[in-house]
């Protein structure tokens, strides 16, 4: 069983907190979590949690990157934690516990403060995702959500248009998944449409999902309180 998780936003604490419930409270197997963007790879955050704290992620971690990440650095921090995490590159067919991810991280561009530099999704990232043949991967992983599914636009967020990036469609009609989970929206949202079930995940602190070798996917409302941060902290660490 994988733990799917996303919007992590540095709480790296959480992803533990959201393991032990899986295990502990709900009896489940997790081999390995996958985190669908926003970790918060910034070098406060991690050597807060790894180095200050000596903390540890208590099972395997993978992640796709979000938007909200150190991307000044992200190649450098990646390689240092490299022991505690590992980042599967956008385009990448990854394989875990029986299942084949396509990865697909960043989001479609919104402005320069919330699409830096190498997080936004380009046409080139489409077409590298459509040299794969459609039977390597039967789930994909994205951080933003595919566009005309029907994710509803976040109050405050209209005036970058509806929610999704250009290109979705494409890899949809090339490899018909069973499964598209995504994060970014920070909000649960289930749809199958034709053979693809279609699950969104909100912030890690208020749940996760729970994906099986069979793919089955679990969505899991689990609520873990928060400590009061200034919003700026919980995005960019400590800048
Ligand atoms: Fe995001």
């Amino acid at each position: 069983m994988i733990l799917i998780i996303s919007d992590v936003h540095g709480r790296f604490g959480v992803i533990n907190e959201q393991l032990e419930y899986a295990a502990k409270v709900m009896g489940e197997n997790i081999e390995a979590v996958v985190v669908l963007g926003d970790l918060g790879i910034f070098e406060s955050n991690l050597k807060k949690f790894f180095e200050r704290e000596r903390q540890k992620f208590i099972k395997p971690l993978y992640f796709i990157e979000g938007n909200h990440e150190d991307f000044s650095r992200f190649d450098v921090l990646v390689k240092k934690y490299s022991e505690n995490l590992t980042h599967w590159g956008k385009s990448s067919v990854q394989k875990l516990a029986g299942v084949n991810f396509l990865c697909l991280g960043g989001a479609r561009y919104m402005d320069l403060s919330n699409t830096p530099m190498n997080s936004e999704i380009k046409t080139s990232d489409i077409c590298n995702c459509l040299i794969h043949s459609p039977a390597e991967a039967q789930v994909i992983i994205t951080h933003d959500c595919p566009e005309g599914i029907g994710v509803p636009n976040t109050p405050g967020l209209e005036f970058y248009g509806p929610p999704g990036f250009a290109g979705s469609g494409e890899i949809l009609k090339h490899f018909k998944p069973r499964l598209w989970l995504f994060g970014h929206h920070h909000k649960w949202f289930d749809k199958i449409i034709d053979c693809t079930a279609f699950h969104g995940l909100p912030e890690s602190w208020n749940g996760f999902g729970l994906l099986g070798p069979d793919l089955s996917f679990r969505p899991v409302v689990n609520l873990i309180e928060r400590k009061y941060e200034p919003f700026w902290k919980r995005w960019f660490g400590g800048l």
